[in-house]
């Protein structure tokens, strides 16, 4: 399949691609500074621009599925929380809605809720409306809420849930290689669940949701 992967200069998204590069599928890197390109290409991965403040329906033709990976970060302001991790995230999946990209799996976040009232409530609550959006679309959707990220290695082993909030730590690798193996899971379409890291294998994990 070929796989948008936005916010592909990303930690977690940059660990997605390269876990991609070794599997059947094929990503297409999505990225907003041309000088980011030379990582990509050294991959054989090929790029599109695209920034999430500006229409992007360009980026998605001959894509067969999306992952977003794409978030305004803390140091950013509040208003680029709004712009770009929900408007520029609802914006992708009209996108995806425009061009029949059905397959949308979003990088999300546990705690995330609209009436949050957490010291990071401006991007709880911004994750919770884009999420909520993604869901009453006909996208083929999967939800994966990591906890807090961490630069660990990969021990491909995690605790899958439908309880999406609480407390916890997901390593980038764990979550990458969870948000690639969603691509080959049907059952996790239209399935919205938090991954921290765990004991269960990972496979053996996603079965289960
Ligand atoms: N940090 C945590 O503990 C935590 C916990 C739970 C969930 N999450 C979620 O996980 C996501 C990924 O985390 P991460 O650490 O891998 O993120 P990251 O390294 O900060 O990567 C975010 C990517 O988004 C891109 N981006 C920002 N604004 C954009 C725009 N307007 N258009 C297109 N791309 C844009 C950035 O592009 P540039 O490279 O060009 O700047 C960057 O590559 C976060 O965004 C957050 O929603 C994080």
């Amino acid at each position: 399949m070929k796989v948008l992967v936005i916010g592909a200069n990303g930690n977690t998204a940059a660990r997605t691609i390269r876990r991609m590069v070794d599997s059947p599928h094929d990503p297409v890197a999505m990225i907003r500074d041309p000088s980011q390109r030379a990582r990509f290409d050294e991959m054989g991965v090929p790029t599109v621009m695209g920034d999430l403040e500006y229409p992007i329906d360009h980026v998605m033709q001959g894509c067969e599925a999306v992952i977003f990976a794409a978030g305004s970060g803390g140091k950013t302001g509040k208003d680029k929380t709004i712009l770009v991790d929900q408007l520029g995230a609802i914006r992708s999946m009209v996108s995806a809605q425009m061009n029949s990209v059905k397959r949308y799996i979003m990088l999300s976040s546990i705690n995330n809720d609209v009436n949050s009232t957490s010291p990071i409530k401006h991007y709880h609550k911004a994750k919770a409306h884009a999420d909520n959006h993604l869901v009453a679309t006909d996208l083929d959707y999967t939800i994966v809420c990591p906890g807090g990220l961490t630069d660990d290695e990969a021990t491909l082993r995690v605790a899958v849930s439908s309880e999406l909030h609480g407390s916890g730590r997901t390593s980038r690798e764990n979550l990458a290689a969870t948000l690639v193996a969603c691509l080959d899971r049907p059952n996790t379409i239209r399935k919205c669940f938090s991954v921290l890291d765990g004991d269960i294998e990972l496979h053996s994990a996603l079965s289960t949701i």
